[in-house]
């Protein structure tokens, strides 16, 4: 059986090198595909290393662009490739623009596609990932779900409970399995950090970066924190180049304690969230991460995908009000940080449920796609 397992960017790559070694381990041919969305060595690179995932046998290498554009490179170059390699079936993951692309392209050519991560809603959809959700799960012939809420959200959409499978999630099997060698990078120490002394800070998402006086406030916010507790911030592209263009540099002088620092490997970045008092942050992924470590995070977002890290584990949704921020950021201080508990079948065998439900689903071979794809 050979299936390929389309890797992206950033967040992808944690929550797809455990099924893909999980596949391997059951001889099926799983081929590693990057389409290059995210290409840095800090972006990209450094996770196959710190993963111990072998480098993708392909990369379509479409680099950064408009939605559109991007998305539209990644698909003429995928369906070369499908119809080169000739799988049974396709795995996708997440929530990012690669995913819609490579699953969209499958389905046309009668590929089988599997969505890693489905069902997750945010329910807002000015967010591009929400858009990328809803369509991938739409087309997928089978969605691994990480949660409950996830089962619900795609039944209530209309989709047919046998194409859902709760595998739990995957992202925290490359947690558990690499927390150890988070430790080991001494990350904490050589930043000079104490241990619960320091508070960790991410923010990417559009919404939040691409508008001038929103970034000012939450900057402001965090150099507000600074005052009170150590900050370290490592800071994504996007964000990066946002704070050159609106000349925003000056809020972040009246700092105090505040580290800004590039982008960090897995294992650099397990270590901080691991020992950290706090993290503030608009990721998704580390809601779950944090959840999974019992550590305090606060989402500056409106919503979340993930509503399980707030219903059960360690996740606060405070919006980007700088008093509400600041507010919750206290209670934490003061000891009144949320504990939760570890939502179930985040076991670090998410990888082995996907790979069984795979090979049990994808024994038979599908008729092989078309040679040439026609349209119209
Ligand atoms: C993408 C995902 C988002 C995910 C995030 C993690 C979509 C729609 N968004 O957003 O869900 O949370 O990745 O990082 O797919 N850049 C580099 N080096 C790189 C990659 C990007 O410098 O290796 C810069 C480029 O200037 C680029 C910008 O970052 O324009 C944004 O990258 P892009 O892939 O478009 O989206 P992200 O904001 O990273």
């Amino acid at each position: 059986m050979k299936i390929l397992c389309v890797v992206g960017a950033r967040p992808n790559f944690m929550k797809v090198a455990p099924v893909h070694a999980a596949l391997v381990r059951r001889g099926v041919s799983s081929v590693l595909v990057h389409t290059g969305q995210h290409y840095d060595e800090r972006m990209s690179d450094v996770f196959f290393r710190d993963l111990g995932m072998p480098r993708p046998q392909i990369n379509l290498e479409v680099g950064s662009a408009s939605h559109a554009v991007q998305t539209a490179r990644i698909m003429e170059a995928f369906e070369v490739v499908l119809l080169r390699e000739q799988p049974d079936g396709i795995l996708v993951a997440g929530d990012v623009n690669s995913t819609i692309a490579c699953a969209l392209v499958a389905v046309k050519l009668g590929v089988r596609c599997a969505h890693l991560e489905a069902g997750l809603r945010s329910f807002d959809r000015t967010m591009p990932e929400e858009i990328n959700r809803v369509l991938t799960d739409a087309i997928s012939d089978v969605l691994l779900t990480p949660s409950p809420d996830a089962d619900a959200n795609l039944a209530g959409e209309g989709i047919a409970a046998h194409r859902i499978v709760r595998v739990g999630n995957a992202m925290i099997d490359s947690l558990v399995a690499h927390l150890p060698h988070a430790a080991a990078t001494r990350t904490v120490e050589s930043l000079e950090l104490q241990p619960r002394g320091y508070a960790l800070v991410t923010l990417h998402r559009p919404s939040n970066v691409d508008h001038r006086d929103g970034l000012a406030s939450l900057l402001r916010v965090v150099a507000r924190i600074s005052h009170r507790l150590s900050i370290v911030f490592p800071v994504h592209p996007r964000t990066r180049a946002r704070l050159v263009e609106f000349g925003l540099n000056p809020i972040l002088e009246s700092a105090g304690q505040l580290r800004l620092i590039d982008p960090l490997g897995y294992l650099e970045f397990l270590a901080l969230q691991a020992s950290a008092r706090v993290v503030l942050t608009d990721s998704g992924g580390i809601q779950e991460e944090t959840t999974a470590l019992g550590i305090p995070c606060l989402t500056l977002r409106g919503t979340t995908e993930r509503p399980i890290t707030v219903a059960e584990g360690t996740n606060t949704v405070v919006g980007t009000a700088p008093e509400r921020i600041l507010s919750a950021v206290d209670d934490i201080l003061a000891g009144r940080a949320k504990v939760g508990r570890i939502p179930s079948l985040w076991d670090g065998r998410a990888g082995e449920r996907t790979a069984d439900a795979l090979v049990a689903r994808w024994q038979t071979r599908a008729e092989p796609p078309a040679q040439q794809p026609a349209a119209g």
